[in-house]
């Protein structure tokens, strides 16, 4: 493993030219007591992994990376720091896009580029006894150069939305400045900046959405973010229904 230059807000690069996935290796890490602010980066994965046990196609071309944090927080909380990621990830690749290109957020952590993903989100914590967050390891990866062609949405790269001269490297710059940014209003100012930035453009938000829970697909409008991050979904039946996991769909899809 080598030890790049340090990324800007005190973040700590490790750089891989391969691993099975920065996610599992930020938890080895994790394990073995590596600090707040390590960062792990692979050229490529051998066995990236995405959301709710899907894979992540990771070739070389793309940023794959996994941010170590010890937040001593309880779990609950850590959640939020999905929707900062998003945020931070959604600046890092508006700065390398033409501004005509809309960079939306999707429930709960995608990244969009004029409708179509361009990056995901994966979190993983560690409890310690207590109860409280030991580690959160947060893996991101964007499509910079190459986007699956088979996937069963819409998918994007960088690349294909129209930037130029666009690395992973530069990108994961992009995204450790703003997060470090994030992370101070987090720290100051509780979740309440961050969830009102994710709303300002979120993907679906007022308009009648799909929403794939693990046993059943609920109907609604896509309401609001709730304190804990959870989608609040209006059914037509008047009911509220708060929902902490699942996948949204425009209706009509
Ligand atoms: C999703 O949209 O399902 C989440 C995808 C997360 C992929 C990233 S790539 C870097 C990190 N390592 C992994 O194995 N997964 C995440």
């Amino acid at each position: 493993m080598t030890r790049e230059p340090d990324l800007p807000g005190d973040f700590h690069l490790h750089r891989l030219d391969a691993v099975d996935s920065t996610n599992a290796e930020a938890k080895r890490r994790a394990a073995q007591g590596a600090p707040d602010g390590t960062v792990i980066q692979a050229d490529a994965q051998t066995a990236g992994r995405g959301r709710q046990g899907r894979a992540w196609d990771s070739p070389p071309g793309n940023l794959y990376c996994s941010l170590l944090l010890r937040p001593d927080c309880a779990p609950g909380v850590a959640v939020q720091a999905g929707f900062l990621t998003a945020l931070a990830a959604g600046e890092a690749v508006a700065r390398h896009l033409p501004p005509e290109v809309a960079v939306q957020y999707k429930w709960p952590n995608d990244l969009l580029v004029d409708g179509a993903k361009v990056a995901g989100i994966l979190l993983e914590t560690g409890i310690d006894k207590t109860g409280k967050v030991d580690w959160l390891v947060i893996g991101l990866g964007i499509n910079v150069a190459w986007h699956p062609p088979d996937a069963p949405y819409p998918t994007a790269s960088l690349v294909a939305a129209g930037a130029d001269e666009v690395s992973a490297a530069g990108v994961l710059a992009a995204y450790c400045a703003s997060f470090a940014v994030w992370r101070r209003r987090w720290r100051e100012f509780g979740f309440e900046p961050i969830r009102r930035a994710w709303l300002a453009k979120a993907s679906g938000i007022g308009k009648t959405v799909r929403v794939r829970l693990e046993n059943e697909e609920l109907t609604g409008i896509f309401a609001d973010l709730d304190p804990g991050g959870a989608l609040i979904l209006e059914t037509a039946a008047g009911e509220r229904r708060r929902i902490s996991a699942g996948d949204v769909f425009p209706a009509a899809a």
